[in-house]
């Protein structure tokens, strides 16, 4: 889906896949000028969430989008994964091969730095998983917050969290790192677990996907029904929530989710409560709303745009 202009939006995805980053890749590629790709750790170690963003621009067929390796852990504390849910690889349900493509020599953190000062304004970054990179960016080269021209981050809550009760995944594994995106002073959305987990692609979703016969739509209706199963057996939902996509989509679609200007601080002390996002809905403090704050999801577009995009490809 272009921009009212007709011009794709650029795009630099960091991510972990991950089940849910691995849609997003194939939603981000499919409608926007998807200029390169960082990994980070999270739901699995880097080496992992690297082969798995390789494996995924290679099983879509995807050429000429670098993949640069980041950061393998936290700017703070111990190195937390998600084996529970997306299985030992961080994509477990169907075996890829491993991938003939391989990251670029750069470091994701330069790699960051470099697209957005080649294109000031113009650059969307997607933050999908821990932000260790983009803080690291951040320090490196503290222009880096003019240059973004807009930052949409997964993570975080409006409520409760799916790592601790307070805390949401990405959030919960480098709270430092997610606090410095907050206060970078950029343009900034977040949709966090509240709202994602209420968005997924479910069993008949699912058979859409194999019955297509495309071979990217029927690896990832593997893939997902992995994911589900994971879910059904830990929290009783019945879907693949798709946490990450419901990040990009808004940007192509205003009417796929309504945000709220909040003001939000990540605590970084607190004992049951470390990398909890605490949005001020109500207003009750004097200081200013520094994030757009994802409130309510239009589902059916969302998924809509997901399926649409899994099943273009080969
Ligand atoms: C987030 O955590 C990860 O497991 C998902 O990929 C998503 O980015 C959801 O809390
Ligand atoms: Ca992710």
């Amino acid at each position: 889906m272009p921009t009212a202009e007709g011009q794709r939006r650029k795009l630099l995805i960091d991510c972990d896949p991950g089940h849910d980053d691995a849609v997003a890749i194939l939603v981000g590629h499919r409608h926007f000028d998807l200029l390169a790709i960082t990994t980070t750790h999270g739901n699995s170690g880097l080496e992992n969430t690297t082969r798995n963003a390789l494996a995924v621009l290679e099983l879509a067929g995807i050429e000429g989008v670098p993949v640069a390796k980041g950061a393998a852990s936290p700017l703070v504390g111990r190195t937390y994964h998600a084996q529970h849910v997306h299985g030992k690889s961080g994509l477990d349900g169907h075996d890829l091969p491993e991938p003939a493509l391989q990251p670029v020599p750069e470091h994701a953190i330069d790699v960051i730095i470099e697209t957005a000062r080649a294109n000031q304004g113009e650059l969307v970054l997607a933050v999908i998983g821990p932000a260790t990179n983009i803080a690291l960016a951040l320090r490196k080269e503290p222009r880096l917050a003019e240059w973004v021209g807009e930052v949409t981050v997964m993570g975080g809550s409006g409520g409760w969290g799916n790592m601790t009760p307070a805390a949401e995944f990405n959030a919960f594994c480098d709270p430092e790192a997610f606090a410095a995106v907050v206060h970078a002073g950029w343009p900034l959305r977040m949709v966090g677990v509240d709202v994602t987990r209420t968005v997924g692609i479910d069993a008949a979703d699912i058979e859409i996907l194999r019955a297509s016969g495309k071979r990217t739509a029927v690896v990832i209706a593997d893939l997902l029904n992995f994911y589900m199963t994971r879910q059904t057996e830990r929290t009783g939902l019945t879907h693949a929530p798709m946490h990450d996509a419901c990040a990009l989509i808004p940007l192509l679609d205003p009417n796929a989710m309504t945000y709220r200007e909040t003001r939000v601080e990540v605590e970084l002390a607190g004992t049951f409560t470390r990398g909890m996002t605490v949005c001020d809905f109500r207003g009750s403090t004097i200081e200013s709303p520094n994030v757009r704050v994802a409130v309510t999801p239009d589902r059916q577009r969302l998924v809509g745009v997901m399926m649409d995009s899994v099943i273009s490809y080969p």
